[in-house]
This record gives structure tokens, C-alpha cells and sequence, in this order.
């Protein structure tokens, strides 16, 4: 039985999230202990609760057996449904179908409200369900142990940037954007992003705690890696209290596939566990050709993904012949054939079954406008011609009906 969450739910969620990341933490012990914890995944759940969160429960025999809750948004993403990783989990005995159910009754909801864009974050462990749904790679979470790492010395050319290399590294700031919106990962950058990358590259470099390593080329700085301490309140399930993240990092195109990134990766990293960190965490797009070979090559293991899926914009726009929300539902396609006609060559192509669907809307008198634009036609010429003319002649039992009225709706003398 699927129930709405509401805030009673919150102690049996936490403890159902609480054993999911004891799993994840016997798969990747770099993920830390800490939301192994009942008390601490309430605090996480209640902030996802309060900051908007909202969804299902699965019931079995009076019990909780899973949950899923999205939070609803709009604007460079579309009009979406977004649920945070720690926003869907089952408890491990019932097996992540649990899920798959949820999905497909609140998915409906979602699809109703216009929400066309559906992302997830799940755990590693728990891709290959929400693959089976549809969804799609979009980010890596990638996370490393460097507590081995070993300074010896920084490799010649490798130094820190201060506030005074802006200007040298003007040239670099757009790569990411760029790689971004190359294909084959089709990112969209507005140009909000494109205009705060000085000011934020400023921000990073003007922070002591920031470390902003750059590689001297032969005439400029040639690449920069960027290792930013993960700051208590942004540290969460899947960056631990305490680790470093792996904040930035680009090449000059001329200078890639000599060895820049990885000489500065390893350095910055050995530099992080020397200044204390045990942990490093990073994350790349998965479909980004260099990134995501280059990540996973320096040590990166996946932990979780951001996931996305997108549905035909058909579904909600006037075309669409079931939507329960718009106003009474049309038959569909092959609901508009008896079952004789199914069988019948006429079913036999999808065009034939869209021109017995149109007649049949018309028999049933549903207006003619409504009609073309169900169909596809948006042209009150193609309206007269194409759905009276073309159309009245596949009409079952009627012909002599509708050729009386096409007549008289011509000047002709049938009625
Ligand atoms: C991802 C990126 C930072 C890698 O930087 P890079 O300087 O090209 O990386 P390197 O040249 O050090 O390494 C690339 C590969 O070439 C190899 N390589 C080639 N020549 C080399 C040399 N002379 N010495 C050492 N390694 C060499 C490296 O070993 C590495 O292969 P591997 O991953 O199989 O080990 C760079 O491609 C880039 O800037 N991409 C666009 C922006 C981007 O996507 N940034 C990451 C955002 S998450």
C-alpha cells in the first residue's frame, strides 16, 4: 500500500536510510560511519521535510518498508522534481522494487503538474534500479581515501595561485563551462554561470583555507587544480564531516594529455593529506569524454549519481489523449478500434491507427479544434481539409452522413 509521508514518518525513514548507509559504508568505508546513525539521518530527512520535500510511503503489514520524496522546482533545470540522496530508500530485506512502486505513484503526480524533469541521487548500490526506470547518467560522485598519500616535493612548474594571478588565468576560467556545453554532454551554461566566474575564482583564490594549485607552462599558467575544505554545513551523506573536495580543474587545451592534470592532481592531493585530510571528494560529469576517464584513472571510486530523467513534452501539452488532468480523456490510438479492426490491416501502421483515432474523436463530437491540435494539426486549413475530407472517409458506418454534411460544408447541394 503506497500512503503519503507525512512527519510521523520521519523516525521509520531514518531508520530505514540509517541501514542503507550501513550498506554503503561496508562498500566504500571512505563514506564514513557517521549517517550509519539513526539520529543523524533525522536531522538530514527533517532538513529535506522542512526545506520543501515531499512524497510516499510503502506500507506492508502496517509497516514502513521504503519512502521517496522529491522536492519540486523550476528554472535552468525545467520545471522538475528533484530527490536528494537521502530521499529514497527501502529497507534491505524488501529489495529496491519497493522503490519502483513508489516512482510510479508519484511519478504520475509529477507528470500531471508539468514536471517533465525527474532527478535522483542514488547510492551506487541502488543505480541499476533507477536505470531500470529510465533514468540516465548525468554527474558522478566520486570520493578517495588519500590518507596514504605522500608529499615529497611539488613537481617543477606547480605552485600556489594568489589574488594577483587572476589576470594569467583569465584565459582558463571558461574551460569547464566549455567542455560543459560541448558535445557530448549538452549542458546547458546560462549566462549568470558565464558571468560570476571571475568573481568566484577570486572568492577561492582570496580564501586561506582554499588551496589553488597552478602549473607554469612555457609562456602562461597552463592548468589549475583547486582543493576546497567541505565546510561543516555543506558536509552531508555523501561528503563526509571533515574531507576535501576536489573543487576545480582544468587544462589549457593546448597543453592536454602531457601530463598537467595529473601531475598537479597528484600533488594536490598528497598536499591535502599532508594538511591533515583523510578524504577527498570530487564529482564529473559522466558523459564529459575527458573527465570521467581522467577521474577514476587518479583514484576516484563512483558512490552515487545524479541521475535524470526527461519525458516527451507531449505528455502535457495538447496532444496528449490521456491525461486524466486535462479535461475528459480521449481513447486512445487503439482503444478507437473495435477489436475486428485491430486485427484488421487498418492497425497495421501507426498512421492508419492516428486517422481512425481522429475519427472516432469525431464521432464522438468532440470539437473539431480540439481535434486538429490532438492531431497534430494547428492549420484550420488542414482543419477543413485534411480532417473532413481525408478523414470522413474512414469513418466507420457514417460516410453517407458525413459526405452530406462535407458537401454542404462546401456549397454542395447534399443536405
Ligand atoms: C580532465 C583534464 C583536467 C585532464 O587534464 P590533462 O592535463 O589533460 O591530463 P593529463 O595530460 O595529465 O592526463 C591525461 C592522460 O594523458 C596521460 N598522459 C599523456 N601524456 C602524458 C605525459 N607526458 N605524462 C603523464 N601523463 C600523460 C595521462 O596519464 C592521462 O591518462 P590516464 O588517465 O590514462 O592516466 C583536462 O582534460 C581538461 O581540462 N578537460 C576540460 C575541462 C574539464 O573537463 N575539467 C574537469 C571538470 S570535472
Amino acid at each position: 500500500m503506497i500512503e503519503t509521508f507525512d512527519s510521523a514518518h520521519l523516525d521509520r525513514a531514518a531508520e530505514i536510510l540509517a541501514a542503507r548507509h550501513q550498506r554503503d559504508f561496508a562498500l566504500e568505508r571512505a563514506l564514513g560511519e557517521r549517517f550509519g546513525v539513526l539520529e543523524e539521518c533525522r536531522t538530514l530527512l527533517e532538513q529535506a521535510w522542512e526545506d520543501g520535500s515531499r512524497g510516499a510511503v510503502a506500507v506492508r503489514e502496517g509497516a514502513v518498508i521504503g519512502y521517496l520524496l522529491a522536492r519540486a522546482g523550476e528554472g535552468q533545470r525545467g520545471r522538475h522534481c528533484w530527490t536528494l540522496p537521502q530521499c529514497a530508500a527501502y529497507a534491505l530485506g524488501e529489495g529496491p522494487v519497493v522503490l519502483k512502486r513508489l516512482y510510479a505513484h508519484l511519478s504520475g503526480q509529477w507528470v500531471a503538474d508539468g514536471r517533465l524533469h525527474h532527478y535522483t541521487e542514488p547510492p551506487a548500490a541502488d543505480l541499476p534500479l533507477w536505470l531500470t526506470l529510465g533514468f540516465g547518467h548525468e554527474q558522478v560522485h566520486g570520493i578517495m581515501d588519500v590518507s596514504a598519500k605522500t608529499p615529497v616535493e611539488a613537481p617543477r612548474g606547480v605552485r600556489l595561485a594568489d589574488p594577483a594571478d587572476i589576470g594569467v588565468l583569465q584565459p582558463l576560467l571558461g574551460l569547464i563551462n566549455e567542455a560543459h556545453a560541448a558535445p557530448p554532454v549538452f549542458a546547458f551554461t546560462d549566462q549568470p554561470m558565464w558571468d560570476i566566474l571571475r568573481s568566484g575564482h577570486l572568492e577561492l583564490l582570496n580564501d586561506p583555507t582554499v588551496a589553488y594549485w597552478v602549473s607554469e607552462g612555457h609562456d602562461s599558467i597552463d592548468g589549475f587544480v583547486v582543493m576546497r575544505p567541505v565546510p561543516d554545513d555543506e558536509s552531508s551523506i555523501l561528503k563526509p564531516r571533515g574531507s576535501v573536495e576536489l573543487f576545480l580543474a582544468s587544462t589549457a587545451p593546448h597543453a592536454r594529455g602531457t601530463g598537467v592534470g595529473r601531475r598537479l592532481t597528484e600533488w594536490a592531493l598528497a598536499d591535502a593529506a599532508h594538511r591533515g585530510f583523510t578524504v577527498c571528494v570530487t564529482g564529473w560529469r559522466a558523459t564529459n569524454p575527458l573527465s570521467s576517464v581522467f577521474w577514476p584513472n587518479r583514484g576516484f571510486r563512483p558512490v552515487a549519481y545524479r541521475l535524470h530523467r526527461i519525458l516527451d513534452p507531449r505528455l502535457t501539452g495538447p496532444e496528449h489523449v490521456s491525461g486524466s488532468d486535462r479535461g475528459p480523456a480521449l481513447p486512445s490510438a487503439v482503444d478507437a478500434l473495435t477489436p475486428v479492426q485491430v486485427a484488421s490491416p487498418l492497425a497495421g501502421r501507426p498512421y492508419d491507427l492516428r486517422h481512425a483515432t481522429v475519427s472516432l474523436w469525431l464521432n464522438s463530437g468532440v470539437p473539431a479544434t480540439a481535434v486538429a491540435a490532438r492531431a497534430g494539426h494547428c492549420v484550420y486549413v488542414l482543419l477543413v481539409d485534411v480532417l473532413l475530407r481525408v478523414y470522413a472517409k474512414c469513418i466507420d458506418g457514417q460516410e453517407a452522413t458525413v459526405n452530406q454534411r462535407t458537401e454542404a460544408a462546401l456549397g454542395g447541394s447534399g443536405a
